[in-house]
């Protein structure tokens, strides 16, 4: 039997669980994970994941360069992590309340984010968000919240990009402002007047398809920390996306800034369910007076997950890594483009690399390059950054540059 035969017989697998979830999940699938929206060489359901490589359910395997969005930092089945979780579910999850893991994993937060007096717990990066805001009105007992016009914080009705669903009254204190721009930030403020309750930005700007991304610029970090400290307002980073991927702690400690409040989700605890917020003393107050919980927030195996995780993380310079490995991909993509007669921009940082075709309507470009390099079992995402991970090896980048050789030359000759 050829590859492409056994391809084609291992294919309807995940064509039969779309059709499956075509009657029972709602358009088959919800949000961004919805891979009619990707070319068809993407599945749409796993089997597995190892290391830096994922399985899909028709068996074929890829490098995989999304990481589950984020969640996977330190290697898909990483024995440590799982060897942890196993203890801790031998022991009960969901129990009556919560375990000594979450005390364990607040102590090492406050132990290895510098700002960080204490921590709290959920889910999701939404969670996070959302815990943080609250805290801000609830310690300041201001309604307006400052935010980077385009910038993702969650899927709840202040912050979700697609307003269907929500009303103008629940968007009503949102003011939005330019990523390193001073001028927008302070217009912005001038608008809150003295009812100016928190300030959210992410390390770096990292939302749109079409934007590339944007690295912080010192004098921008450090005029969101005055303008928070002239207004009485709350500096919350969401780090939900970038956590423990550019820095051991907090994201702007280089740039010399200390946020009030982190959001953390994503790749805490590398890949199970579980966001923490951690903050200064002077919002812990607040953050004890509001009303938060979860039914799931205080189960065990997640907090355990994350001691595991985190503790891997310190133990060596793991941004050092995803930022040598991202690096290396980077170049050889460069070249390969400019070999197939492609512009390409690539920015951000090298760990969460994202990579725009120049002149692309209709990321035309980008599907078909990714569409191609899916098919070579390389995952990438056309309008998405992507992510590295401490799992992904120098080898794992030669592997996946030598199909994004091809997939290069596949696109030019597709698109002419
Ligand atoms: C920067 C940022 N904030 C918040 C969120 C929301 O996280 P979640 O999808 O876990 O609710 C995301 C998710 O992608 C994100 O990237």
């Amino acid at each position: 039997m050829t590859l492409d035969t056994v391809m084609q017989t291992l294919k309807p697998v995940d064509d039969g669980l779309r059709e499956r979830a075509a009657r029972v999940i709602p358009g088959g699938m919800y949000g961004h994970l919805n891979v009619t929206l990707l070319p068809a060489s993407y599945p749409q359901f796993y089997r597995s994941g190892n290391g830096a490589r994922l399985t899909d359910v028709d068996g074929n395997q890829y490098i995989d360069f999304m990481c589950g969005f984020g969640p996977m930092i330190s290697g898909y089945k990483n024995p440590v992590v799982e060897a942890a979780a196993a203890a801790q579910l031998a022991e009960g999850d969901a129990l009556g309340g919560p375990t000594p893991r979450m005390v364990e994993l607040a102590e090492l937060l406050v132990d290895t984010v510098g700002p960080a007096d204490w921590a709290m717990f959920g889910k999701n990066g939404t969670d996070a968000t959302s815990l943080a805001v609250t805290i801000a009105r609830a310690a300041t007992g201001k309604r307006k919240l400052l935010k980077g016009r385009s910038a993702y914080h969650g899927a709840n009705a202040w912050f979700n990009p697609n307003p269907l669903g929500s009303t103008p009254e629940d968007r009503a204190n949102i003011i939005f402002f330019d990523f390193n721009d001073i001028a927008s930030l302070e217009a912005a403020a001038a608008e809150a007047g003295d009812d100016l309750a928190g300030i959210i930005v992410s390390p770096f700007k990292h939302d749109g398809p079409v934007d590339d991304q944007r690295l912080a610029e010192v004098d921008f970090a450090r005029a969101v920390r005055a303008l928070a400290d002239r207004n009485d307002a709350v500096l919350i980073m969401d780090e939900v996306r970038t956590g423990f991927r550019l820095v051991t702690g907090s994201a702007w400690e280089p740039l010399g800034v200390a946020p009030d409040l982190i959001a953390y989700s994503k790749a805490i605890a590398n890949g199970w369910a579980l966001s923490a917020v951690v903050g200064i003393d002077a919002l812990a107050q607040a953050a004890s007076d509001i009303y938060a919980t979860g039914s799931f927030w205080y189960s065990g195996v997640a907090m355990a997950a994350g001691i595991a995780n985190i503790g891997l993380l310190r133990e060596t310079d793991t941004p050092a890594h995803m930022d040598h490995v991202g690096t290396l991909l980077r170049t050889g993509l460069q070249a390969q483009a400019e070999e197939n007669g492609f512009e390409v921009v690539q920015s951000g940082p090298a760990a969460m690399p994202y990579l725009r075709f120049v002149d692309d309507p209709g990321h035309a470009a980008a599907l078909a390059f990714t569409g191609a390099a899916a098919a070579r079992g390389v995952l990438l995402h056309p309008v998405h950054n992507w992510f590295l991970s401490t799992a992904h090896t120098e080898q794992d980048i030669a592997d996946a540059l030598d199909r994004t050789a091809e997939a290069f030359a596949e696109a030019r000759s597709v698109l002419g």
